[in-house]
């Protein structure tokens, strides 16, 4: 476990320039950020510019929500890593289930994507997680690992892993503590066997609050959220980031 916890907001398709001008101005203000904790930002492509913008020489980091697998070229309607690193991108959220729903993203576009931004020395957050029928029929174990070992490269370090259960993104349903560490234990051990990975982020993702947020960081392994809803109210925010 790391003693560093990344929490990672996932704007999505939300917000216009004033709103998400307003709610990273109000995060920079914030005081009594707790200090172990990395606030990350991840806005839709069209506000980056002006998001890194705002949050240069700030202690607030950006992400971005995607980026296409391969440098540049004839993708019509995707950004490039390139244009995400000149705009001073730090992390990339790699296959969120909503990628691999309406985009059709598998295992191994995934893992193009990881292999590109760690060439670029930007941190993939790599997201897995199963689908209710995966967990109800209890063949989740298999998915994530099966996740794990296609998506992940060998012999890394620090390497961020979100876990989000896809029932639990939206739905306001989280699994409970002990199903999160459960996940945790077997991603560490997976990892270790594996891929020769000893050190990485583990972070939840799916329904994440200021309430549930205490509880999980306080009760599990976990190293950090991946917050979407909650992410788009300061007052959330707030509460979450200052651990009140
Ligand atoms: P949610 O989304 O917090 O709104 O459930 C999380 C995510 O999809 O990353």
């Amino acid at each position: 476990m790391q003693q560093v916890k990344l929490i990672v907001s996932n704007w999505k398709m939300n917000l216009g320039n004033k709103k998400a001008a307003r709610l990273v101005n109000n995060i920079k203000k914030l005081k009594n950020v707790h200090p172990n904790y990395k606030n990350i930002i991840c806005p839709q492509f069209l506000l980056i510019p002006h998001i890194s913008n705002l949050v240069n020489k700030s202690s607030v980091l950006l992400g971005a929500q995607d980026c296409h697998y391969q440098k540049e070229g004839a993708y019509t309607g995707d950004t490039s890593i390139e244009l995400l690193k000149e705009n001073k991108c730090k992390y990339i959220i790699v296959g969120h289930s909503e990628r691999r729903q309406y985009h059709k993203e598998n295992d191994s576009i995934i893992r193009k994507k990881v292999d590109l931004v760690l060439s670029k020395k930007i941190k993939p957050i790599v997201c897995v997680g199963e689908l209710l029928k995966e967990r109800q029929s209890k063949r989740y174990v298999r998915i994530i690992k099966n996740q794990l070992d296609i998506c992940i490269p060998k012999n890394l370090n620090n390497i961020v892993i979100a876990y989000e259960p896809v029932w639990s993104i939206g739905t306001g349903l989280v699994p409970s503590l002990k199903e999160i560490n459960e996940i945790y234990q077997l991603t560490k051990i997976f990892l270790q066997k594996s891929k020769k990975i000893h050190n990485f982020y583990f972070l939840y993702g799916g329904s994440v609050n200021s309430k549930n947020f205490k509880e999980i960081i306080e009760n599990t392994s976990v190293d950090g959220a991946l917050i979407g809803g909650a992410s788009l109210k300061f007052s959330e925010m707030k509460k979450i980031l200052t651990n009140s």
